[in-house]
């Protein structure tokens, strides 16, 4: 028998909204409860995602949960849905303006098919609160990115109250840092790939004097080790090959040991390098002050973690690195760079760059170029600067022109993409190590994955046999530049 089970996965790559597994005959799989009582009548939620990493693996939370409460099922289809969530971002105004105006096109659904409940969640409904519904008063639910797991209440509470405008009832608002309980109120993780999301940490405590995310998300609080690995074992267990370790300031992990004692990033990453099955580990984001000794060990003795590291430095600047209070000076990021080039002489490096921080003069700005043509990254994300309400550079007096950040930033990413290419290019003639995870679509005599380096890695092989290889760590030898996020290979060997 196969039964149709609920696929949180919302990523492109495996962007299927239905995942079909055998079940065991003597397993009894009981229709879907609406909460209105209606069996077998599943209802669908769409889902919108904004923003980072983090608000992709909270989405997949919130499908999770939905579908093991309410038996809701994902639907990539908007005029399907009964149910719209918005997970969204605030770290730049761009973003934060583009949920309203998506909210403007969510009320003109909503005025045809008034039964559809909408959610806004994520750091714009922490920043906003209450404010969601005073400009948009048609949203129903508003929850923050710790309180997502009470999403079932809120819907529920919502439903009760259809007869009520949204802005009057009670229980349907919650954006509340109620410590880490959320982890401990998720259904076990499902899988459909190769590669998972784990969020070890939530919150940042570093307050870069740019940034949103401390108010938004709250200070860091990790969680306890245990459940962290836990975790990671039910997805290696499902067939999860990479874990990427999540974090706002992942490598701050501070999480409890069962004996009460602290677990550190560097152990870890130890830890999961030893879980069955796992054989690429992969984090982000990481903080320069707590990129620390112990992890450059950890790169040269974990073959397991992946041969890229994403560092954001910011600026080149020492006096703009101070403004933004990062507290570390350029010497310490190419100092730890260096050291750990000694231990892993083929890393990938990229990182975030902020262009047009208030004050930031020519000077200031070549110092960022100059960074970036010594270091060399693999590829980087740049942005010009985005003044924040609530935070300290919002008050920073700002005598730059948008003309001259937006010219700034043109010269920059030109830096960025210029390198991205040469290191495409500088692939072909070596070996990487892949992991192999899909026939690719246009090419079905091809296996295509992903290199350390996150390219995509495209080579040839033989079609009866490609279910052999879904999965594995291979290795290929590049023969030929495609585009600069995609090259194409010969298989060396399978290594494991
Ligand atoms: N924890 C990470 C950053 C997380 S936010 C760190 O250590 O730096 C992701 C990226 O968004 C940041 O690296 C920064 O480059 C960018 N960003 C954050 N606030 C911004 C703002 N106000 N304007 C422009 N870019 C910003
Ligand atoms: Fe933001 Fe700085 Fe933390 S960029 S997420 S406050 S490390």
């Amino acid at each position: 028998m196969s039964v149709t089970v609920f696929n949180p996965r919302i990523n492109d790559v495996a962007a299927k909204s239905t995942l079909l597994v055998a079940a065991d005959e003597s397993s009894s799989v009981a229709a879907p409860v609406t909460t209105d009582g209606n069996k077998g009548v599943s209802k669908k939620v769409f889902i919108a995602t904004q923003g980072c990493q983090m608000n992709v693996y909270d989405s997949d939370k919130m499908l999770d949960v939905l579908g093991d409460s309410h038996g809701m099922e994902v639907t990539h289809n908007i005029d399907d849905a009964d149910v719209l969530l918005m997970n969204t971002c605030s770290i730049r105004e761009k973003a934060q303006e583009k949920v309203f105006s998506e909210l403007g096109r969510w009320r003109k659904l909503k005025e045809k098919r008034p039964d559809l409940v909408i959610g806004v969640g994520g750091c714009v409904a922490s920043q906003e609160g209450d404010n969601i519904q005073k400009r948009a008063p048609y949203v129903d639910m508003v929850f923050g990115p710790q309180t997502l797991h009470r999403l079932p209440e809120l819907y529920d509470q919502s439903n009760e109250q259809r007869d009520i405008a949204p802005k009057n009832r009670i229980g349907t608002i919650d954006i509340s840092f109620p410590s880490i309980e959320k982890f401990d109120f998720l259904p076990e993780p499902k899988v459909d790939g190769y590669k998972a999301f784990v969020s070890i940490m939530e919150g940042c405590s570093k307050y870069c004097s740019f940034c949103v995310v401390p108010y938004t998300r709250g200070e860091e609080l990790s969680r306890p080790l245990d459940d962290v690995l836990a975790e990671i074992d039910s997805l290696a267990e499902q067939g999860v090959r990479e874990i990427n370790l999540l974090g706002q300031n992942v490598n701050g992990y501070r999480g409890e040991k069962d004996d009460g004692s602290i677990c550190r990033f560097a152990e870890l990453l130890h830890y999961v390098s030893h879980v069955d099955g796992v054989e690429r580990i992969r984090y982000t984001t990481s903080h320069p002050l707590e990129f620390t000794d112990d992890i450059i060990d950890a790169y040269a003795q974990l073959p397991e973690l992946v041969s890229h590291l994403h560092l954001p430095v910011q600026s080149g600047s020492n006096a703009i690195l101070a403004a933004m209070k990062r507290n570390h000076t350029i010497d310490v990021y190419i100092n730890q760079i260096n050291k750990l080039k000694a231990v892993r002489p083929d890393i990938h490096l990229s990182s975030d760059f902020i262009i047009g921080f208030p004050g930031e003069s020519d000077q200031d700005f070549q110092d960022t170029l100059n960074l970036a043509k010594e270091l060399n990254f693999d590829h980087s994300y740049s942005f010009i600067y985005s003044k924040r309400p609530g935070t300290p550079a919002a008050e920073l007096p700002d005598d730059v022109s948008f003309s001259t950040k937006k010219a700034r930033l043109a010269e920059f990413q030109k830096v960025i993409i210029d390198s991205t290419l040469a290191k495409s290019h500088e692939m072909v003639g070596t070996t990487t190590r892949v992991l192999v995870e899909q026939v690719a679509n246009r090419h079905p005599d091809c296996l295509i994955g992903t290199a350390d380096n996150t390219r995509t890695v495209m080579f040839k092989y033989d079609v009866d046999k490609m279910d052999e290889l879904l999965g594995k760590i291979v290795s290929v030898k590049v023969t030929d530049f495609v585009s600069p996020h995609m090259v194409k290979g010969e298989l060396v060997e399978v290594l494991a």
